[in-house]
C-alpha cells in the first residue's frame, strides 16, 4: 500500500513530464507536509525550483502542471499559492479508503523494501572487565531501535556486539589476579563483575607505578597472544564472567545481539599491515607503522598519523576496526554498515573510514555510517554519576526505574480501588520502567545530550512512554466497556466527518513516510514524535467524538479508528523496543 505522499508523488511526476517534457522525469516533486494545516496536507515547491531551468515564472509552471495533473480521486482541486506553491488537501473519501486497506493488513499497509540490503548494525559493545556504562546503554537502545526498523522493512540485519575483549589490558589483569586471586583464573564464577572492575583498577595502578610488574604483564600479553593454554583459559574465564553480567542487562532490556568481539579479528590484523603496505599508504614513524591522514594535523600543523602497528608490534583499536570493516564487507557481504557510539569517537570513525577508502577497501555500493550520540547527564549537567561520583551500575539504574514505575502504579491502583494481582503489578512495573528509560533516550535527537530524570520519564503526561502506553490502554478500555473483543482483521467502512477524525486519519497514514525517513537519517526521535502526536490526536478525537454511544455505522467506523490507532501504537512502540499493556 502506498502512503498518500507516495501516491501524490507518483501522479505529480507524471504530470511534470506531460507538462514540461521527459527531461524532468527524475525531477524531485519537492512534496512536503504543509507548513500549516490550513493550507492543506501537502505542498509542492517544485515550480519555484524549476523556474530558472525552464525560463518561466513559477506560477506559469504551476499552472501547466495543474492542467496535466489528475488527482481528483485523492484530493480536492489543488490550488496555487504565493509565488507558485501548489497545495493539496486530501479528500476524506480517499483517507477512508486508505484506512480500510490498512485495517485488512497485519503490517498496517507498510510494504517491505523492494531491494533488501544486508545491514550490519554494530552497537552496544561494552568492554570485558569494565563496567557497562550509560554510554553503552544509549548505544544499546538506539542500535536496537535502528535494527528493529530496518528488520521490519525487510532488510537482512546482522546485529553485532563488538565487545572490547582483547588488548594489552588482559596481560595486566591476569598478572594481577595471579597474585591476588588466582582462583579467578581457574574456576568460573569466582568473581562478579563488580570485583573484576575493582581488580582492573588496582591492576592498572600497579602497572602504572611498578616497572617490574609492567614487565611481567608485557610477557603475559605475549603468552596470551601466542595461545599459552593457562593464559587463554584465564582470559576465557574473565570474558565469560563479564558476559554473564552483560547478559543480565540484555535480558532486562530484551536485546538480542551476536557477540563478535575484537579478539575475533586478531588473526586478520597482520594482513591489514601487509595490505596497507602494498597500497603504499603505510609509513614507518619512530618505529611505529602508520598512515598519515588527509585533513588532520597536530598542534604544530604537522600531518597526523593513524598508528596501525605500535613500535612494540602491538595493534590498536583502529587496526581491529579496519579488519572488522573488511570482514563485514568481504565475508558478511554487507551493503550498509552502521556504528552506534558516543560522539566522542567521531574522529576515530572518520579516520579509519578514510584509511579504508584510500586503500580501496570500500566498494562504491557500500555505505558506512557512524551514528553518534550525546551524553547522558545528571541534574548538574555533568556526565551521569552516582552521588559518590562513581559510574552508575546499569542494573541499579534500571531497577530504580522499575521501582519508580511500581510506586506510581500502586498509587493509581489504590486510588481507583482496582483489584490487581502482584504478578500483574510486577509485570506492568517492569514494562513501564524499562519503556520509560528507553523512550527517554530515543525521544531526544540522539546528537544532543540529555538530562536523565526518573520523574520526567515516568510521568503520565508529556512526551513519555507511559503517556503513549496509556493511549493504547484507553483503546483497550473502550473494548472492555463495550464488551467487545478485538477483531483480527476487519473491513469496516470508515466514515470521516468530524475534524478530529480527519486529523487522526491523516496522521495514521503517515507511518510509512516516517519509517522511511528513519532508515535514512537513523534518527529514532522521528518515530517517537510521530507516536506522541498520534496519542495526542487520538486523545483529542476520543474527547470530542462519542464512540460506544454513537449511532451504529458511526460507532463501527469510530471503533475501527480506535483499533487502527491501537495497532499503530503497538507496532510503532515495538519498533522502539517497547511493549504495551492492556491496563496500567
Ligand atoms: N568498545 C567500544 C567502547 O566501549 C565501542 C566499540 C564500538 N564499535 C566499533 N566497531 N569500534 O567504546
Amino acid at each position: 500500500m502506498n502512503s498518500p505522499l507516495d501516491d501524490l508523488k507518483a501522479r505529480f511526476s507524471q504530470a511534470l513530464v506531460a507538462a514540461l517534457g521527459s527531461e524532468l522525469a527524475n525531477a524531485d516533486p519537492l512534496l512536503v507536509s504543509a507548513s500549516n494545516p490550513k493550507f492543506g496536507d501537502y505542498q509542492s515547491n517544485a515550480p519555484l525550483s524549476l523556474a530558472k531551468a525552464c525560463g518561466q515564472s513559477p506560477r506559469a509552471i504551476a499552472e501547466q502542471i495543474l492542467t496535466q495533473l489528475d488527482v481528483s480521486d485523492l484530493c480536492d482541486p489543488p490550488t496555487i499559492a504565493g509565488p507558485g506553491f501548489i497545495n493539496f488537501q486530501l479528500k476524506s473519501s480517499y483517507l477512508g479508503s486508505q484506512l480500510e486497506q490498512m485495517q485488512a493488513d497485519p503490517r498496517l499497509g507498510i510494504a517491505c523494501v523492494a531491494t533488501p540490503q544486508r545491514v550490519v548494525v554494530d552497537f552496544s559493545s561494552p568492554n570485558i572487565a569494565k563496567e557497562m556504562h550509560v554510554g553503552h546503554l544509549r548505544s544499546t537502545i538506539i542500535g536496537d531501535c535502528i535494527a528493529r526498523v530496518l528488520e521490519f522493512l525487510g532488510h537482512d540485519v546482522l546485529r553485532l556486539n563488538h565487545i572490547g575483549d582483547w588488548g594489552t589490558q588482559f596481560g595486566m589483569l591476569i598478572t594481577y589476579l595471579r597474585e591476588v586471586c588466582p582462583q579467578a583464573l581457574t574456576t568460573s564464577d569466582a568473581l562478579d563483575l563488580g570485583d573484576l572492575v575493582s581488580f582492573y583498577k588496582q591492576a592498572k595502578q600497579r602497572f602504572d607505578s611498578d616497572p617490574g610488574f609492567q614487565e611481567i604483564a608485557r610477557q603475559e600479553v605475549v603468552r596470551l597472544q601466542s595461545g599459552q593454554p593457562d593464559s587463554l583459559k584465564a582470559w576465557q574465564l574473565l570474558c565469560a564472567q563479564s558476559r554473564r553480567e552483560f547478559q543480565k542487562i540484555y535480558d532486562l532490556l530484551d536485546i538480542h545481539l551476536i557477540e563478535r568481539g575484537e579478539s575475533f579479528y586478531n588473526p586478520l590484523l597482520s594482513a591489514i599491515v601487509e595490505d596497507l603496505t602494498t597500497a603504499g599508504l603505510l609509513v614507518e614513524d619512530q618505529g611505529a607503522k602508520c598512515v598519515f591522514l588527509d585533513g588532520y594535523t597536530n598542534k604544530n600543523g604537522d600531518p597526523q598519523p593513524l598508528i596501525i602497528q605500535k613500535s612494540d608490534r602491538g595493534f590498536n583499536y583502529a587496526t581491529t576496526d579496519l579488519a572488522a570493516l573488511r570482514y563485514r564487507i568481504q565475508q558478511d557481504h554487507a551493503d550498509r554498515i552502521i556504528y552506534v557510539t558516543d560522539a566522542g569517537q567521531a574522529a576515530h570513525f572518520a579516520q579509519f573510514f578514510q584509511v579504508a577508502r584510500r586503500a580501496g577497501w570500500i566498494p562504491e555500493s557500500v555505505q558506512i555510517t557512524h551514528v553518534p550520540f550525546g551524553l547522558v547527564q545528571g541534574d548538574d549537567g555533568k556526565k551521569l554519576k552516582t552521588r559518590s561520583g562513581d559510574t552508575i551500575r546499569l542494573q541499579d539504574l534500571l531497577d530504580q526505574a522499575i521501582a519508580g514505575a511500581k510506586a506510581d502504579l500502586e498509587t493509581r491502583i489504590k486510588k481507583e480501588d482496582r483489584p490487581e494481582t502482584p504478578e500483574f503489578i510486577d509485570h506492568a512495573a517492569h514494562v513501564l520502567g524499562i519503556s520509560a528509560v528507553k523512550y527517554a533516550d530515543l525521544s531526544q535527537n540522539r546528537t544532543s545530550n540529555y538530562v536523565f530524570s526518573y520523574d520526567k520519564m515516568l510521568a503520565l503526561q508529556g512526551n513519555t512512554a507511559p503517556y503513549l502506553i496509556y493511549a493504547y490502554v484507553r483503546v483497550q478500555g473502550i473494548y472492555r466497556k463495550g464488551q467487545l473483543t478485538e477483531q483480527a482483521s476487519t473491513t469496516t467502512q470508515i466514515l470521516l466527518q468530524e475534524e478530529t477524525e480527519l486529523v487522526l486519519a491523516r496522521h495514521l497514514l503517515q507511518l510509512t513516510d516516517v519509517l522511511n525517513l528513519v532508515t535514512h537519517d537513523l534518527l529514532p526521535n522521528r518515530l517517537c514524535q510521530y507516536l506522541f502526536e498520534l496519542s495526542q490526536k487520538f486523545n483529542q478525537f476520543y474527547d470530542r467524538c462519542p464512540v460506544l454511544q454513537a449511532e451504529p455505522s458511526q460507532r463501527q467506523s469510530r471503533l475501527a479508528l480506535c483499533q487502527l490507532t491501537a495497532h499503530t501504537l503497538k507496532l510503532g512502540l515495538s519498533l522502539l523496543g517497547i511493549q504495551v499493556l492492556d491496563r496500567m
